[in-house]
């Protein structure tokens, strides 16, 4: 490497040969992982891990635009992150309230669709007003649809979904006859989204702690060791290169 080139923001590199050529999922779906590790190795506070990592979705919303990715769902909070001490989930709350409020220009600026999967309320009633605010004012917007999965946990919106689905065979509203999995896909958080195409995990974890159970089980997952605040457009490229070699058969047999 150049001298030059020590400290150049990544997203500088130029990926564009590899880009043209790439065939882009249409949906990824990220474990924001390593925020925590990735402070710590430079003497930080965790909080400040998060801090970068939430900087880093914007960048990375870019990205995907630019590339073309037109669904981009991300785990930011999991309902088992509340184990955490007060003190860190007091930072992330506080980074959520900011980030939601700015988000309303991301939106703007990428014509993106903003959607939030989980269970929000067990929130403060500020932070659920922000996301009603942020889903409402771009919900007309079609070039990314980006999900940001807060307090989500498959598990969780499995049961709240099973628990609206009895409800409505209880009402007589759908017989069990009805029961199919276009069906029961509705009640889930993620209704009427396609399911993820690839699967990204930052910082070496290989396990889906809790995420999209149900969606990903035909996703192609990639797991990398970079850290989630690291994470730019060139190990992006990367993991859309690798996602190019995959076989997608889908328990089918690929025709000679
Ligand atoms: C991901 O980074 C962000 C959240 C879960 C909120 P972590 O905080 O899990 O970072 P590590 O995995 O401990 O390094
Ligand atoms: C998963 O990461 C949740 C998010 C990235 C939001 P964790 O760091 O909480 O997962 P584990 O504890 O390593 O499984
Ligand atoms: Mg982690």
């Amino acid at each position: 490497m150049k001298y030059s080139e020590v400290g150049k923001p990544a997203q500088q590199v130029d990926t564009a040969g590899k880009e043209n050529k790439m065939n882009v999922p249409n949906h990824v779906a990220i474990i924001l992982d390593g925020n925590g590790r990735w402070a710590k190795a430079k003497g930080m506070p965790r909080s400040y891990g998060h801090v970068k990592g939430c900087a880093n979705l914007e960048t990375i919303c870019d990205d995907m635009k630019a590339l073309g990715v037109k669904y981009l769902t991300v785990y930011a909070f999991s309902t088992e992150n509340w184990k955490r001490s007060k003190e860190e989930v007091d930072g992330l709350m506080k980074l959520f309230r900011n980030y939601l409020k700015k988000c309303i220009k991301i939106s703007e600026k990428n014509k993106m669709c903003v959607r939030v999967i989980g269970d929000i309320h067990a929130f403060d009633s500020d932070i659920q007003e922000s996301i009603q605010r942020l889903e409402e004012y771009s919900k007309d917007f079609t070039e990314l649809h980006f999900q940001i999965a807060l307090n989500y946990g498959g598990r969780d919106e499995i049961t709240r979904g099973i628990r609206r689905l009895a409800q409505d065979v209880k009402d007589g509203k759908i017989a069990p006859e009805a029961i199919s999995e276009e069906l029961v896909e509705g009640y889930w958080d993620t209704a009427g989204l396609p399911d993820p195409d690839l699967l990204i995990r930052t910082s070496g974890e290989q396990r889906l702690s809790n995420f999209l159970p149900w969606q990903l089980a035909y996703t192609e997952f990639y797991f990398t060791p970079v850290a989630w605040p690291d994470f730019n457009r060139e190990e992006l490229v990367k993991a859309i290169e690798k996602y190019n070699e995959r076989d997608r058969r889908y328990g089918g047999v690929k025709e000679e």
